[in-house]
C-alpha cells in the first residue's frame, strides 16, 4: 500500500512535505476558513511552515496523519484532511480534520476527502474511535461529520482553543 498517496474519484490526497507549506498559508491565512476556529489562523508564511513540519512529524512518528488535498490532475492544494492523536476526557482518539479554501466548497469534496480519511483510519486502526471536533454553529462542518458516518455524541464535547466543541464520534466507540 502506498503510505504517500490515497485517492478518491476526484481528488489526490499527499502525505506532506516541506514544499506545502504555502499551500497551507492559502488556506489557513484566509480569515473564512477559520470563521469558527480563529485560533487555527496563519499569519504568515513561517508559522505556515512550522505547522507543516508538526504535520510531517506526526507521520514520521505514528504512520498515519493530515493529508494535503489537489483535485485529480492538479497541483494546487485546495485543503486538507486527516486524523491525528488527542486526547478528550483522557481518552485517545483519532481526531478528523478538514478545511478546504472557500472558492470549492459546496462540490461535496471535503465529504469525499474525509469519508476516505475515516474508512482508511478505521480500516488501519480498526481499535480506534473518530472523533470530529465542531463548533456549535458551524452547520456545514457539522453535515461532513454526519455524511461521512460520525454520530453525534454530547459525551465526548470538550473545551476547544474557541470555545466549546461538540463532539461527531465513529460508532463504534462506546
Ligand atoms: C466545512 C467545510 C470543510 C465543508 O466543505 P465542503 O467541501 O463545502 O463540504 P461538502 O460540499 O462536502 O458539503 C457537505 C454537506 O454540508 C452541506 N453544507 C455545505 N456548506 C454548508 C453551509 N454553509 N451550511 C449548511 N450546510 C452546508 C452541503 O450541502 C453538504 O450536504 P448535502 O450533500 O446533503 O447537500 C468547508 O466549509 C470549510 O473548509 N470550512 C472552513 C473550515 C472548517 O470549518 N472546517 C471544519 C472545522 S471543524
Amino acid at each position: 500500500m502506498d503510505l504517500h498517496e490515497l485517492r478518491t474519484a476526484r481528488l489526490r490526497l499527499t502525505r506532506p512535505t516541506a514544499t506545502d507549506a504555502a499551500g497551507v498559508f492559502a488556506i489557513l491565512g484566509d480569515p473564512r476558513t477559520v470563521e469558527h476556529n480563529p485560533s487555527d489562523r496563519l499569519e504568515d508564511h513561517g508559522e505556515a511552515a512550522e505547522l507543516v513540519a508538526r504535520w510531517v512529524r506526526h507521520w514520521e512518528e505514528h504512520g498515519f496523519g493530515y493529508w494535503c488535498v489537489r483535485e485529480s490532475g492538479s497541483d494546487r492544494i485546495i485543503g486538507y484532511a486527516g486524523v491525528k492523536w488527542m486526547q478528550i476526557h483522557e481518552r485517545p482518539v483519532l481526531n478528523l480534520v478538514y478545511r478546504f479554501v472557500p472558492e470549492v466548497w459546496g462540490r461535496g469534496f471535503a465529504t469525499e476527502a474525509a469519508s476516505a480519511v475515516v474508512s482508511r483510519a478505521l480500516h488501519e486502526m480498526p481499535a480506534e474511535s473518530v472523533v470530529a471536533r465542531v463548533r456549535p454553529d458551524n452547520l456545514a462542518s457539522q453535515n461532513v461529520a454526519v455524511k461521512v458516518g460520525l454520530q453525534r455524541d454530547a459525551t465526548m464535547d470538550c473545551q476547544g482553543e474557541d470555545g466549546l466543541d461538540w463532539a461527531f464520534t465513529s460508532p463504534e466507540i462506546h
